[in-house]
């Protein structure tokens, strides 16, 4: 049997096709543009995105036994609003979650509504990325589309549809629409009154690993697969990356370095950081978990080496680092604002501290840093709630960096450890879908046969010493420029 795990990220789609033992028989990758129409929105087409499905299912399964495909399920890109009319056609280009034009909504909501009824509604507070401040503008700076909404979706929920004419969500990507009683996970009749959308415009709420449907004739048809194969609802990317990564159970981490960067704790219990700088959603391994989530992390590596000094070669840029630990120039890695913990739509990236003796190298050493302190700040909110780790997993494009793993692991002081396979939301995505066909279990099961550590990355105290002193220094550069952020935006 084979089972495809479909990771619907935000600079590219990656498909990775898995046979019923876990053994990765394939990895495809199709791009699609994102939009950024003005300063701090940002934008895809739910359209590119089946494209990019459609074309990579094809590609993916060439050469393969594509009749025993017996499962696909989903990791998906959080929080982005996809809404359709009567006709099921896309309204406008779907908002992301790195869109910050939801300022004056997300502001009325915590402080109109107010952040503790938001937490007691949903457990967690607004952020602009969430979907719920999404459906507000377009509420209130688009009415005419408002008026045609009949759906309302998350990005992987567009392509089940797609895939098997089911409207459905999972209980993990959903808690980042607001809209979700994360702790009883079913939605939220005051969110949706305070929305002013009614329920069934919202989809049906599953388990990840639960089976929504098959897939329809005309689609399998295209597609040249079987019409029973299953579709399993899915996961949030990071949700999915979690169960890829093998974090599932209690008190379990994981770090993804994507597009975004995560610190994702799992836990067997619901609970509710009293600050809400984390935040707390259902797992897709059955549970809870926290999550801090920072807005730009090896994206910020991607701008700086191909937008700014204009390379490929990140390897032959990060070879000539050297001094770890020693660098006089920090950077800020807010370009698209930044989620946890500041919730700051107006936060803006910086390098702050460079001299004559300056080098290039200090610069990129210094971006990657700058994500690791940033990671860090979350990091310390999850130890004000007595959250004790000593170890994580890691994943994303970053991960592919031996150096980012090692400053990761100083600057966190935690134990890094490396799984056999960095593709953390599409292989967990593939799990979900064997899960649901009923090779396994429960997803803590496909996890412990699937996952395999193969070296771990160990913090040196003499590093973790120094970088302490710089985080500390890191930690006084935002608070400082915060009012220069509000001045400028
Ligand atoms: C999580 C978040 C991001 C996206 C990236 O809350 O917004 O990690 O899921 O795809």
């Amino acid at each position: 049997m084979l089972y495809a795990g479909i990771d619907l990220g935000t600079s590219a789609v990656k498909l990775l096709l898995m046979d019923e033992t876990g053994s990765i028989k394939n990895i495809v990758s199709k791009e699609y543009p994102i939009y950024f129409p003005n300063p701090g929105w940002s934008e895809q087409k739910p359209e590119d995105w089946w494209t990019g499905v459609t074309e990579g299912l094809k590609e993916l399964l060439a050469g393969f036994d594509a009749a025993s495909l017996a499962g696909i399920s989903f990791g998906g890109q959080m929080h982005g609003l996809v809404i359709l009319d009567e006709n099921d056609n896309v309204i406008r280009p779907a908002l992301l979650w790195n869109d910050g034009r939801t300022y004056e909504e997300t502001d009325y909501l915590n402080n109109v509504i107010g952040k503790e009824k938001l937490s007691g509604y949903t457990a967690n507070i607004a952020f602009t990325g969430f979907t719920a401040p999404k459906i507000l503008w377009v509420k209130n700076k688009e009415p005419e589309n408002f008026k045609k909404i009949r759906k309302i979706m998350l990005p992987k929920d567009y392509i089940a549809y797609k895939l098997t004419g089911v409207n459905s969500t999972d209980v993990s990507d959903a808690s980042g629409m607001l809209l979700m009683d994360v702790k009883n996970r079913k939605w939220s009749k005051e969110m949706c009154e305070i929305c002013g959308i009614s329920e069934d415009m919202l989809p049906k709420l599953y388990e990840s690993y639960e089976c929504i449907g098959t897939v329809k004739s005309d689609v399998a048809k295209e597609l040249g697969i079987p019409e029973t194969c299953k579709v399993a609802a899915g996961a949030g990317d990071n949700a999915a990356a979690a169960v890829g990564t093998g974090t599932v159970g209690d008190n379990m981490c994981n770090i993804s370095l994507g597009t975004s960067g995560t610190i994702f704790i799992s836990s067997k219990n619901f609970g509710v950081d009293r600050f809400n700088a984390l935040h707390s959603f259902a797992h897709a391994d059955g549970s809870y978990h926290l999550m801090g989530c920072m807005l730009s992390a090896a994206s910020c590596n991607k701008w700086w080496m191909d937008d700014i000094i204009g390379t490929s070669d990140y390897a032959k840029e990060q070879a000539a680092i050297e001094k770890l630990g020693e660098n006089h120039v920090y950077f800020l890695p807010y370009l698209m604002g930044e989620r946890s913990p500041h919730n700051d739509p107006n936060a803006r990236a910086t390098f702050t501290g460079m001299t004559m003796d300056t080098t290039r190298a200090d610069l990129t050493q210094a971006v990657l840093e700058g994500v690791a302190f940033a990671l860090r700040d979350s990091l310390e909110v999850a130890k004000s709630l007595g959250i004790n780790l000593t170890r994580t997993k890691i994943c994303g494009g970053g991960a592919k960096s031996p150096l980012w793993k090692k400053i990761v692991a100083n600057v966190l002081n935690l134990k890094v450890d490396v799984i056999e396979s960095e593709e953390g939301p599409a292989l967990g995505g593939a799990m979900l879908a064997a899960v649901a066909d009923g090779v396994f279990a429960s997803v803590e099961e496909a996890a412990s046969k699937i996952v395999k550590i193969v070296d771990t990355v160990e913090p040196d105290p003499a590093l973790v010493e120094k970088y302490e002193a710089r985080y500390q220094q890191f930690k006084q550069i935002y608070p400082a420029l915060k009012p220069v952020f509000e001045a400028i935006k």
